[in-house]
């Protein structure tokens, strides 16, 4: 079976939303697609791996002409690839080569929190390096790594900070799957900009309280790329690495994409779809197969109406290697018959964005969960008036399982881990969720202003033998 709908519901689309952008189609040259480079690790001993982090400002050549400035981690602009192996311990360098305090969130990693997981209470300011240390135990998956200072993650965000951070494991490596890096197996990290008449980016003058967009395409950095092909068989780790922008993806010939992963890893089954939309700081895999093309043809992958990236096509092997009906066992312990649901009521638009309520406040914990214990979340949003928004809901500490829509079952492409959901105007999904790892994590609306605008909250994962244990948490003022 093949999908050719999007699932969500298109009255809350963002190109309702009275400050939409429509992307338009740059006039620059197109360019070879950039393929980020992966990070070396600086030292190998046994199963422990050492890295350094370094999130620097830089000039990047984005355009004929002047420079950009940009921001990225160990590079100019986004980042190195960052490969984690499941099993393995990691010692991770953070490094602040910028004029600014900024934080490391590893967005989709089971790690503790709040200082690992890098949110807001872990600072790291101009000049200073931090070493973070932590296994890593999950599924092969593609998450990421952005900037989280809050309530600047739409600045830093915006600059570049933001990296594809790829976690494998040894089940993902026994399937007929691409995973030549940047060869057949590429990150496609989705994000918009504009440029002014010197190349540059403002994000003041830019900025929406509901959502900062861009008219131009960025993939990986790249406008107007295009990437060669030269094996039958592609797999795009897709990021909607964007601020606001929500994707809707389709190809040219409507080429069917087999989506084999969502964010936190390899779905039970693969799913055939030619329409794919993508919510802020979501992940999909998706594998093309070149087939029935042939060598001097082009393929091009659009959102909405605009090209974003065209696959050109060389000579390839031919490869009927299949992708397999069952990928990964998929499995998620049930909350107990009287456990509590918690509820996420996400509210109001622009500077009025709440979560039950309340605006984020750094030193408030509003919920709290026991370590290991599998409980229901009900994420709701109100914004029905008016065709409403979709609001990308995310939560630090790990992965959910998508329960229901509105009672309903949830849509095909999810049904393996998630931390990102996109919840509809009028919707309540409810998930399920348990913490592995103790600490204070934070949730909220990855529309990053959302977030900055206090469309976030926070709890705090306890165990049983010291349930109120005290963390050290940052202020507005102490920063
Ligand atoms: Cu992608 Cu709170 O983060
Ligand atoms: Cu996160
Ligand atoms: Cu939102």
């Amino acid at each position: 079976h093949v999908y050719t709908d999007y699932f969500f519901n298109e009255s809350a689309y963002d190109y309702h939303d009275g400050g939409y952008v429509p992307l338009e189609k740059h006039d620059a040259p197109e360019s070879k697609l950039n393929i980020p480079e992966l990070l070396k690790p600086d030292k190998v001993e046994g199963n422990d791996v050492w890295y350094t982090v370094e999130a620097q400002p830089g000039e990047t050549q984005i355009l004929p002409g002047e420079p950009t400035k940009t921001w990225g981690y160990n590079q100019s602009l986004l980042g190195k690839t960052i490969i984690y192996e499941d099993g393995k311990n990691y010692h991770v360098t953070l490094k602040n080569s910028l004029p600014e305090l900024t934080t490391y969130h590893w967005h989709g990693l089971d790690v503790s929190g709040p200082y690992i997981d890098g949110g807001c209470h872990a600072p790291v300011y101009p000049g200073e390096a931090k070493e973070i240390e932590f296994p890593i135990h999950q599924p092969a998956a593609t998450t990421w790594l952005h900037a989280h200072p809050c309530p600047l993650t739409g600045w830093d965000v915006w600059h570049g900070l933001a990296c594809a951070v790829v976690v494998k494991d040894q089940h993902e490596a026994t399937l007929p799957l691409p995973r030549n890096y940047g060869v057949d197996d590429l990150p496609v990290i989705l994000q918009d900009r504009r440029f002014d008449e010197h190349n540059q980016w403002n994000y003041d003058d830019d900025y929406d309280p509901d959502g900062t967009a861009g008219p131009t395409a960025l993939i990986n950095g790249t406008v107007n790329p295009y990437f060669d092909v030269t094996t039958q068989k592609l797999r795009l780790r897709f990021l909607d690495g964007s601020n606001r922008r929500e994707w809707r993806l389709h190809l040219s010939d409507d080429m069917v994409m087999t989506q084999i992963a969502s964010d936190g890893g390899l779905l039970p089954e693969p799913v055939y779809l030619t329409k794919l939309m993508m919510t802020c700081a979501e992940r999909t895999e998706v594998v093309l197969d070149f087939g029935k093309y042939k060598p001097g043809d082009e393929v091009t992958l659009y959102s909405d109406d605009t090209p974003i990236l065209k696959f050109k096509i060389h000579e390839f092997a031919t490869d009927d290697t299949e992708i397999p009906d069952h990928l990964a066992d998929v499995e998620y312990p049930d909350p107990d018959k009287d456990a509590l649901v918690h509820q996420v009521v996400m509210s109001g638009t622009d500077e009025e964005v709440q979560i039950n309520g309340k605006k984020f406040g750094m030193m408030r914990i509003d919920d709290r969960q026991e370590l290991g214990k599998s409980e229901y979340w009900d994420i709701t949003n109100t914004n029905d008036c008016c065709g409403g928004m979709i609001h990308p809901y995310h939560s630090h500490g790990g992965q959910f399982m998508v329960v229901s829509r509105n009672g309903k079952a949830p849509y095909p492409n999810e049904r393996g881990y998630k931390d990102t959901i996109g919840v509809n105007a009028g919707e309540t999904v409810r998930v399920k969720m348990k913490f592995n790892l103790p600490g204070v994590f934070m949730y909220h609306c990855h529309i990053i202003e959302h977030e900055d605008g206090g469309m976030m909250a926070q709890l705090q994962v306890y165990t049983k033998d010291d349930p109120h244990k005290k963390y050290k948490l940052m202020d507005m003022k102490t920063l």
